[in-house]
Parts: structure tokens; sequence; C-alpha cells
């Protein structure tokens, strides 16, 4: 089984997945990572030198080699679901856990990383937040409340549902 992590930015996904990977043995993958890794360059250049279009393919292909074998837990960018391709990947290829948080909180943990929360005005990231949760949730199979819970705490719970099978 592969769990992958779907939701916006800042809600958690690489710090979970790697609590995540630590408490089952599962493999970690973090498509950002390994974009960067490929290009040699962060998310923010390869947005600002190559543009979106560039990176949601080679999102595609980083999603694509992540699934590529069982039992892995894989955090996705907050944008992989817009991708019809790729969302069609996540999909099929494994337990989609949904970490929801609100816009809000999204705003209050950007430390200016994030290409596109850091360049939209208030009314666009209100309409690109809402477009996105319609999209987590529809492809969730899990959603949990990402707000408050650290990392560490949140790992934890995800493990004992999805892993060992313990009731919600
Ligand atoms: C994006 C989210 C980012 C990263 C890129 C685009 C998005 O990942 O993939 O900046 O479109 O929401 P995080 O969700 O890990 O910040």
């Amino acid at each position: 089984m592969n769990i992958v992590l779907i939701g916006f930015m800042c809600s958690g996904k690489s710090s979970v997945a790697e609590r995540l990977s630590e408490i089952s043995g599962y493999r970690l993958f973090d498509t950002d990572r390994m974009i960067e890794q490929t290009y040699k360059k962060t998310v923010q250049d390869i947005f600002i030198q190559y543009g979106e279009e560039f990176f949601r393919k080679a999102e595609y292909n980083a999603v694509k080699s992540a699934l590529s074998e069982d039992n892995r837990i894989i955090a996705t960018g907050g944008g992989a679901l817009t991708s019809p391709e790729t969302a069609e990947l996540i999909k099929s290829g494994g337990v989609k856990l949904y970490l929801k948080i609100s816009l809000k909180t999204a705003k209050s943990r950007n430390d200016g990383g994030r290409p596109l929360l850091s360049g939209l005005s208030d009314n666009q990231l209100k309409n690109l937040f809402d477009r996105r949760e319609k999209l987590y949730q529809s492809a969730a199979d899990l959603t949990v409340n990402a707000e408050n819970d650290s990392p560490e705490v949140l790992a934890e719970k995800i493990y004992k549902i999805i892993i060992k099978g313990e009731k919600n």
C-alpha cells in the first residue's frame, strides 16, 4: 500500500510524510524534492525560469516514479491534482490522505518560499484555495484536520488509522 499525502501549501505534507516514514518503515518520497534534485534548482527557480507548465510535467514524472513500487509514503505538491494526468496517477496509486488547513493558517505558515502563495492577491489566493479544496476533497480517502497538531502527532494518528487499521 502506498500512502499519498495531498493538501494545500503549508499543510505539513512533507513533515508529516517524513515522520510517517520513520514510524512505519515505508520509504519516503517527496515529489518537490525529487524535482529539485533532477533539475538542481529550487521549485521557486523552476517556476521562474521554466514556468508552471514545465513544473507540472516534471511533477507528473516525479509522482509516476514515486508510485512505481509499493509501501511508500509520498508527499505531493499542493498543485499536483490540477494536472488531470497526475490526478489520475494519484487516484489509482494508493490511499489518499488530505491534510486539511484553512487559508489563514496557510498564509501564517508561509515562509516566502512558495511562488504561488507569495505572488497572488488576497482575492486570487482565496479563489485558488477554494478550487483546490474541491480537488483535495474529491480525491481524499481520509481527511485529517491539520490545523493544530504537530507533524509527530498527526503522523501517529495516521499510522494508527491507515497502517494499523484502528478505528478513527
Ligand atoms: C504548489 C505547491 C508547492 C510546490 C509548488 C507549487 C502549488 O508544494 O509544488 O510551489 O501549486 O500549490 P507544497 O504544497 O509542498 O508547498
